[in-house]
């Protein structure tokens, strides 16, 4: 497993999460009626800890003398005011996020780094229960 791997498969992880935390922000700004009592401040609190993941995943790949990505993942964000709508597109970004962590673990392992290994798998227990909460809301 090359070092040039580990770092396209960081950055693509990295492209997530720059487009999860506009994706929150947005639909934090943009929810309206009686759900936006608790729904903005969960969006703005997902937006936020996209910020941390964002942060953690882009210190390693500088560590590993990579260049970070500064692009989104060119996922369209839909624009809509419908909260339905922004919880099913959550439920599809946290599903891609978890998935994304799930494969980038096994590479982390192979280069045999054991503490960025325990970082980002606290990354990928986030993006669980993230979308566990999703699937709860939704009633999945
Ligand atoms: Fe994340
Ligand atoms: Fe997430």
């Amino acid at each position: 497993m090359g070092k040039e791997e580990l770092i396209e498969a960081l950055n693509k992880a990295l492209g997530l999460e720059l487009r999860a935390i506009t994706m929150y922000a947005h639909y934090s700004a943009y929810i309206s009626g009686i759900h936006r009592i608790h729904l903005s401040a969960h969006f703005n609190a997902e937006s936020a800890e996209s910020v941390t993941h964002a942060a953690t995943v882009r210190s390693a790949i500088v560590k590993l003398g990579g260049i970070a990505t500064t692009e989104r993942d060119s996922t369209e964000i839909i624009h809509t005011s419908d909260y339905e709508k922004m919880l099913n597109e959550a439920y599809k970004t946290e599903q891609v996020a978890a998935k994304t962590y799930s494969t980038l673990l096994p590479i982390v392992e192979a280069h045999g780094d054991s503490e960025l290994y325990d970082t980002l798998e606290a990354i990928y227990f986030d993006e669980q229960r993230s979308l566990e909460e999703m699937r709860m809301l939704l009633e999945k």
